[in-house]
């Protein structure tokens, strides 16, 4: 793997993001939001509606230093039908490594949802050291809870929408400030949308898609927002980019 900004090094692809940690916000903002995607060179989201066929190794280690980093991963309906998520338990050495820096040994796992249409026997529900949080509108609750309520927590965050401030907030007061948002692009861009992304971390693969494929982030208003590039990493052709919104601190090194 090759550094390539700030500096120039070659290093070891188990240097990428290791030792990650995601900054905790003051009281005024209780909660910091790393978004991870990975796109093709022309901006696709997905090949045959998943993701996985866009990034190589880097990109998956990618994913999981973020998981590792994280108090929840906060993800969009359809992406979890679509990619079929399963556990977020991870390996004995990536728990341990939670452990050690202080944090609960699996991530939270919290599902944004309208319709609550999520299946309670599939994986993200069935896991004994997982138990998802379903954030759905205030109309749907009982419905979803009736669904999922065994072997969720399902709490309403907003009346037509899951409203993002609202379900940021009630994350950080369980104690779920550090957010990895892992989309998907309609998820994305609400977030976005409002202001609320702190981080993006980004893959570009080698390879280009055509067709209808959604983009990173998609759908709502437009809000122009700028970032400051933080790093860039090369392995395989992967392009692994972190920016950080302007009126956030740099990156410690
Ligand atoms: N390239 C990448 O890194 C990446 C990452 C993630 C996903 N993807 C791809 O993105 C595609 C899915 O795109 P998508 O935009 O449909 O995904 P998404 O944002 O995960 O899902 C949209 C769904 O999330 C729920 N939702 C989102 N915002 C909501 C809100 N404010 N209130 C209530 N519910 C809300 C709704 O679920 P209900 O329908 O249940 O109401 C909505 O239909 C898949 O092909 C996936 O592979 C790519």
């Amino acid at each position: 793997m090759r550094r390539l900004h700030p500096d120039a090094a070659d290093l070891e692809l188990a240097a990428l993001y290791a030792g990650l940690t995601l900054p905790d916000r003051g009281p005024s903002r209780p909660w910091w939001v790393a978004m991870c995607m990975v796109s093709s060179v022309d901006g696709a989201a997905s090949t045959d509606g998943v993701s996985g066929g866009l990034g190589g190794e880097a990109d998956r280690l990618a994913l999981s230093r973020l998981r590792s980093a994280g108090d929840v991963v906060l993800v969009g309906a359809a992406t979890v039908r679509q990619e079929g998520y399963g556990p977020l338990v991870g390996s004995a050495e990536r728990r341990a490594d939670r452990r050690a820096r202080g944090l609960a040994e699996v991530p939270r796992l919290a599902i944004v949802t309208a319709s609550g249409e999520l299946d309670p026997t599939s994986a993200p529900f069935t896991h004994p050291q997982q138990r998802p949080l379903v954030l759905t509108t205030r109309p749907a609750a009982d419905r979803v809870r009736d669904r999922l309520g065994d072997v969720a927590d399902v709490v309403a965050a907003g009346e037509e929408q899951v409203e993002p401030t609202t379900a940021l907030a009630h994350l950080a007061r369980l104690g779920l400030s550090r957010i990895v948002c892992e989309g998907g692009p309609r998820l994305n861009s609400q977030l976005l949308g409002a202001g609320l992304v702190d981080e993006v971390f980004l893959t570009v693969g080698p390879l280009t898609v055509a067709g209808g494929a959604p983009r990173i982030a998609q759908g709502g208003t437009e809000r122009p927002g700028p970032l400051r590039l933080e790093s860039v990493f090369e392995h395989d052709g992967d392009l692994l980019l972190r920016y950080r919104e302007p009126g956030t601190p740099p990156v410690a090194r």
